[in-house]
């Protein structure tokens, strides 16, 4: 997508952020915080075992106005439920009725934990970030809120502490495991950049995306389902594979030892831990690959992906096979997997430029016919991490 278009949707964004604020609260927003969705390249399921993942954050954005209070309150309206909620910053507790406001609960809370003191706000938030996508929208929510207390409170949060107290927020406060993927790549993505990020020390270096190949998103419209029990069950699996194996996390077993050892696993315990012990050398391969612009191997390595992921984690479903199996049938398709969580969503492709109108035609038509689901499909741009926009 040109920067053109891309401008356009951001503006059309703040445009409705800012007048739902308006209404809502009878004055003028300070500041707008824009923090965009991500989407996963390589290194699924790693992240909670210590590994390595290659996200990029996406054109799609959470906006959010805000203005600062002279109290302690916290009122926030999200723009497309047409729903508020509010909160004071000296007792916060979860909202059973309006569950999205817990996110923005959670980070306030996790600030406050860590000893930041906040000052109260009125927001207005909006997203074009599908919602249940595996594009984690609530993870752009929660950073956007992160990023508009530490602007408003002047706090000194770097990106990296910043991505840590918003996982807290959702691991604690929300109740979801989730690892740190999402909430770093928002927090510090880079425009047209993939970010390598070693989820144990928390070191991240920017690998370009390469000129004449495009990263598709196909949203396969199933809603995730399962996806928070089967995700807790699946850390589970892995920690009991750590600890039978005597290691700090999975991240600590080489492929040769795995070799040697995993005649001690149950049948199940094996399968998962091989899909993670797999999929961490796979990410490094695929850094390297894409840094000695070989596509080739980039994409072969997605498609192994995708099959340790279907065969051994068990966390693809009919819908996003066969999504992938309609990419893999394309003409000019570097690489194809599911990408996030699972259970639904969205894949993630690799594709070379002069080949993706033909995919994008093709692939919706075989998806369609196959699961009689429309998807939605479209190219995205890496993009910056949160930030503000004038
Ligand atoms: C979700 C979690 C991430 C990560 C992925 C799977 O998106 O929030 O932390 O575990 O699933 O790779």
């Amino acid at each position: 997508m040109s920067s053109e278009i891309l401008d356009q949707r951001l503006l059309a964004l703040r445009e409705r952020a800012h007048q739902a604020f308006r209404q809502a609260f009878q004055r003028e927003p300070t500041l707008f915080v824009v923090a965009p969705g991500r989407v996963n390249l390589i290194g699924e399921h790693t992240d909670y075992n210590d590994g390595f993942v290659l996200p990029a954050a996406i054109d799609r954005h959470v906006v959010m106005a805000v203005a600062p209070r002279e109290d302690d309150l916290v009122r926030l309206y999200a723009v497309d439920f047409d729903a508020r909620s509010r909160f004071s910053l000296q007792d916060i507790q979860h909202d059973e009725a309006e569950q999205w406001s817990n996110y923005e609960r959670g980070v306030a809370w996790a600030l406050q934990e860590a000893g930041y003191t906040l000052r109260g706000m009125d927001a207005a938030l909006t997203s074009d970030v599908p919602i249940g996508s595996g594009l984690s929208s609530s993870a752009a929510v929660e950073v956007a809120t992160a990023y508009a207390f530490q602007v408003l409170g002047g706090l000194s949060l770097d990106g990296v502490k910043r991505a840590l107290l918003c996982q807290k927020a959702e691991n604690d406060f929300v109740g979801m495991r989730c690892g740190i993927m999402d909430q770093f790549i928002i927090s510090l993505g880079k425009r047209d950049h993939a970010l390598l990020i070693d989820c144990r020390s928390l070191e991240h270096r920017a690998v370009p995306i390469p000129p004449g190949c495009s990263l598709i998103i196909c949203d396969t419209k199933k809603r995730r389902g399962l996806v928070d029990s089967e995700y807790n069950k699946r850390r589970q699996e892995c920690e009991l594979g750590a600890k039978i194996l005597g290691v700090r996390a999975l991240r600590d077993v080489t492929p040769e030892m795995f070799a040697k050892r995993q005649n001690e696993l149950n049948e199940i315990t094996r399968k998962r831990c091989r899909h993670v012990i797999t999929e961490n050398q796979r990410v490094l391969d695929a850094v390297r690959a894409l840094e000695a612009g070989d596509l080739e191997r980039f994409g072969e390595l997605m498609n192994a992906s995708h099959i340790s992921l279907r065969d051994d984690y068990e966390v693809s479903c009919p819908e996003l096979d066969a999504m992938v199996e309609a990419a893999w049938r394309q003409e000019g398709v570097l690489g194809a997997r599911m990408t996030g969580a699972g259970f639904g969503g969205c894949t993630i492709n690799l594709v070379l430029s002069e080949a993706a109108p033909a995919f994008e035609r093709n692939v919706a038509r075989e998806y369609k016919e196959a699961t009689g689901l429309t998807p939605e499909i479209y190219v995205c741009r890496a993009e910056e991490g949160v930030h503000t926009l004038g």
